[in-house]
């Protein structure tokens, strides 16, 4: 009888044990691939915002047109929405509705095991996961400051549209300071946008220093 439970026993333990190892390895290409979606959907916020960012760019600025043409910003301190929509064959108002999505879309593809850790292409901070609700409250702070500016698009008041840029810029830059390593390898394609450090934006920044509820308002 032992004789024939024994060989049995091994077999049904290592049948086992393989599943198991198949669940965890599932489980390491799931997470692998919620740190993609969660990489890719920043990037397209980043294009998206880094094309806005000729709502607040000031004279002798150079931006890009959707032709890829250079295009440098004249006297008149800032570009009306009219003409974004000339240069980059879209309403600026579509582009924040678009950030403002992506935002919501990717909110919670953080979950505990996609620290550097455990995937190592991420460039999320450990301190994602040590104190996560600061970390949540930066994510609202953007999520609010991207509606702020799909709000004051459609008021068209430029010095609104301005201050709304600036603090979605600023609310990507203050969460990437805390929460997001900088690599080596992503230094020569870091756009200014990735740090919300536009010159534009230096007065708001002020602002968030003195009440950091402003990013809200
Ligand atoms: C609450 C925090 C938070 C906010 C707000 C935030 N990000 Fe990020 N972002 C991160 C973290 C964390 C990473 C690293 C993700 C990873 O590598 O897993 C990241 C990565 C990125 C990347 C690099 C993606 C890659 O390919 O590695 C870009 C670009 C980016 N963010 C743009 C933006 C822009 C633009 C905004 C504002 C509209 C923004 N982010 C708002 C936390 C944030």
């Amino acid at each position: 009888m032992l004789k024939i439970l024994k060989p049995t026993l091994l077999v049904i333990c290592f049948c086992i044990a393989s599943l198991c190892q198949i669940f965890a390895e599932d489980n390491v290409s799931d997470n692998e691939t919620i740190v993609e979606i969660r990489q890719q959907t920043m990037q397209a916020i980043w294009q998206r915002l880094d094309r806005l960012s000729a709502l607040i760019a000031r004279p002798g600025d150079v931006i890009a047109s959707s032709d890829g043409n250079s295009i440098v910003i004249g006297n008149k301190e800032t570009q009306s929405t009219e003409t974004y929509a000339l240069i980059h064959g879209r309403e600026a108002i579509q582009d924040a509705s678009e950030i403002s999505n992506f935002l919501k879309q990717v909110k919670d593809f953080w979950p505990d095991n996609t620290s550097a850790a455990h995937i190592k292409h991420t460039s999320a901070e450990k301190l994602v996961w040590l104190i996560p609700d600061a970390f949540k409250r930066y994510y609202t702070d953007a999520v609010i400051a991207s509606e702020n500016l799909e709000l004051s698009l459609s008021s068209e008041d430029d010095e609104k549209i301005r201050r709304s840029v600036c603090m979605l810029a600023l609310s990507c830059g203050r969460c990437h300071a805390a929460f997001r390593k900088v690599r080596y390898s992503n230094l020569r394609k870091e756009g200014r946008g990735w740090t919300g450090s536009y010159e534009s934006c230096w007065k708001y920044k002020n602002e968030i220093t003195l009440d950091s509820t402003s990013i809200r308002k």
